[in-house]
């Protein structure tokens, strides 16, 4: 019995109740091979990230985007190699939550677990409203209207009313929704009905579900080929590679045409599409030879994805100037539109497809989160009920059942960009925690037919590293680090804001510039509301709003100021881990996994992490209150 918050389950333990029919673990049928399991690999990974979130990546960073691509697949890639070494010595289902318990013990194992329900089951919510698009769009094409307020979220149509907007689906929905006691009934209906029939499939069994999701998974990848190929033909045959290198606000032209700023603006998007190679590693119980498979899987699916979105990325940004993807839910058929690259056949194609791409993601998170709720009631953190196999379908059904729960009610009441960020963050926070687990457990013997984590001594060889990005950045860009510890900017915007003293300018010549402003930025409407009641007071000198437009263009300084805070945290964290790694030792891929997945979280908003550490914190409590006195490490 340990009283201890850290107290650690033993290898041997957890693999000794995975095979253990008590535990409900010799209950899934192992049926996957290293083919499935890639399959599934893709069929979680590309879906509404390249489909719908891949537009507003654009818009942010430009072709430049590439660049992100390329550095949260090394990010990904060393967490996928952390995952695969974890797999290999811990076969059982629940991915990061498992390995988490034997390396840094169970209160880490618990937030783990809290953590990846941001990725399995909202992730899922993010999916199903962008099928929605896709679907409605479909439909709508074929000449079958959905009302608009059957087919919007609420908090959508809620701020786009709030924000000014007089049209579009959102103001629609708002304008015709029906009233029941004075609340506007509008909701994302497909949404919905979808998350039902995943819910129900999953249910049924995964046999049904793997054949399913493997026709899915060709289906898109065809589709995917055809966009690269037609789209890229057509780029370079219409002359329009110069789109690669666009002129920004300055004229200047440039791959990057916002900086690496505006790049890094696109993180939850970029890294939201690379979410789902990990889920491969919950179908451990179910897979043939796990330990050889698994890692095989993940690094399979992970690389041919990579390969697709950099492609995609491309394509994208060359057919069409970046600057139009602002608002685009649809990219992939959007370049395809008449005043783009004007093919309506492979536009409809692309509808259909990305219907199916996005219900192949939805069953493979789908089934995830359940046998993570299964080991974790095994482990006595949640309810027994939770680890209930179905008698014929041999399923986790109580657990699923709840997923769909879970995924189905904030549809209603949650929109898009919320979740998008929510989840990123999340699975951020997870795979950092992964990557250390590695740092923490005791190497292994290398054994033969099993994936082996090479080990690299990190101990001259990362503090060197650092040090060499440190001297490079502060020799490449001298402002980079002074600019980090400067916060005089968003302080005088802030006093502006706050204070006002205006003289010189009218009052609608401001307004004007403001949305001027605005209308080449997704990001102003929130800003422009909040500064639209002092600006109408009275009258501005033109350095104050020289300070608007700056404030509008970095997307606030809130946002500013947090990216400064982070970096700050994340280059003192490095300090501090290549210290501890001259120390100890540490193994280089780990390490790399750590570093490549903190920095990535500098892009993250202040919003993100307030509303992410409100979780952690509910997740604590429930901890606190269930699962530190259940746990079977307690009696
Ligand atoms: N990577 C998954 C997607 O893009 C979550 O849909």
């Amino acid at each position: 019995m340990s009283n201890s918050l850290f107290r650690k389950k033993n290898i041997s333990n957890i693999l000794a109740e995975g095979t253990d029919d008590s535990h409900g673990g010799g209950g899934l049928k192992r049926v996957l091979t290293v083919k499935d399991l890639t399959f599934f690999g893709i069929a979680a990974i590309l879906g509404a990230g390249s489909f719908s979130s891949l537009g507003g990546a654009v818009f942010n960073g430009g072709p430049g985007v590439v660049v992100l691509f390329m550095i949260t697949a090394v990010a990904c890639a060393f967490t996928a190699f952390c995952y695969s070494e974890f797999a290999s010595r811990i076969p059982v289902a629940g991915s990061a939550y498992t390995y988490a318990y034997a390396s840094f013990g169970e209160l880490f194992a618990w937030i783990i677990g809290w953590a990846l329900i941001m990725e399995y089951s909202i992730g899922n919510i993010y999916v199903a409203f962008s099928w929605s698009d896709y679907f409605t769009s479909f439909l709508s094409k074929c000449g079958m209207d959905i009302p608009a307020w059957l087919s919007t979220s609420y908090k959508e149509a809620q701020h786009a009313v709030q924000g000014g907007s007089l049209s579009g689906d959102q103001f629609e929905a708002w304008k015709n929704a029906p009233l029941i006691g004075g609340l506007k009934i509008i909701f994302d209906l497909p949404a919905i009905v979808i998350n039902f029939l995943i819910t129900y499939l999953v249910f049924r069994g995964i046999k049904e579900s793997r054949n399913f999701s493997n026709v899915m998974v060709i289906l898109k990848m065809v589709v995917v080929a055809l966009v690269i190929v037609v789209g890229g033909y057509l780029v370079f045959h219409n002359g329009l590679t110069v789109n690669w290198t666009p002129p920004n606000d300055a004229g200047v032209k440039s791959f990057m045409p916002n900086g690496f700023s505006g790049v890094m603006a696109a993180v939850a998007g970029v890294f939201f599409a690379y979410i789902g190679f990990d889920a491969v590693s919950v179908l451990a119980e179910e897979s043939k030879n796990p330990q050889r498979d698994l890692p095989r899987g993940m690094i399979y699916s992970l690389v041919i994805c990579t390969v697709v979105y950099i492609l995609l990325t491309l394509v994208l940004t060359g057919a069409v100037n970046y600057r139009n993807f602002e608002g685009v839910g649809d990219p992939l058929a959007f370049i395809f539109e008449k005043q783009n690259l004007n093919l309506g056949w492979m536009q409809l194609l692309v509808s259909v497809c990305a219907v199916v791409a996005m219900t192949s993601v939805l069953l493979v998170f789908q089934m995830g989160q359940p046998r993570i709720w299964m080991s974790m009631s095994r482990d006595g953190l949640l309810p027994k009920v939770f680890q209930k196999i179905h008698p014929k379908y041999q399923t986790p059904s109580f657990a699923t059942l709840i997923t769909g729960l879970v995924v189905g009610i904030p549809i209603l009441f949650t929109d898009k960009t919320f979740v998008l960020d929510f989840t990123s963050i999340a699975t951020l926070f997870a795979f950092v925690l992964v990557c250390g687990g590695i740092l923490l457990i005791p190497q292994k013997v290398k054994e033969p037919g099993k994936f082996n984590l090479p080990y690299i001594n990190g101990k001259l060889i990362f503090p060197l590293l650092v040090a060499g990005c440190i001297v490079v950045l502060a020799t490449v860009t001298p402002k980079y680090f002074p600019n980090k510890i400067d916060f005089s900017e968003e302080q005088a915007i802030d006093n502006f804001a706050t204070a006002i003293p205006l003289k010189n300018m009218d009052t609608a010549m401001i307004v004007q510039q403001v949305q001027q402003n605005l209308a080449t930025t997704n990001k102003g409407n929130a800003v422009f509301n909040g500064l639209q009641d002092s600006i109408q007071v009275k009258k501005l000198p033109s350095e104050k709003l020289a300070l608007i437009n700056k404030f509008i263009a970095n997307a606030g300084t809130e946002q500013s100021r947090t990216q400064k805070i982070s970096t700050i945290i994340f280059w003192l964290l490095m300090a501090a881990l290549a210290f501890i790694t001259f120390l100890k030792n540490y193994s280089l891929i780990p390490l790399m996994g750590v570093s490549t997945c903190l920095y990535l979280l500098t892009g993250m908003t202040k919003a993100n992490w307030l509303w992410f550490g409100g979780w952690l914190l509910i997740g604590l409590v429930f901890y606190f209150l269930y699962g530190y006195k259940k746990s079977k490490l307690a009696s």
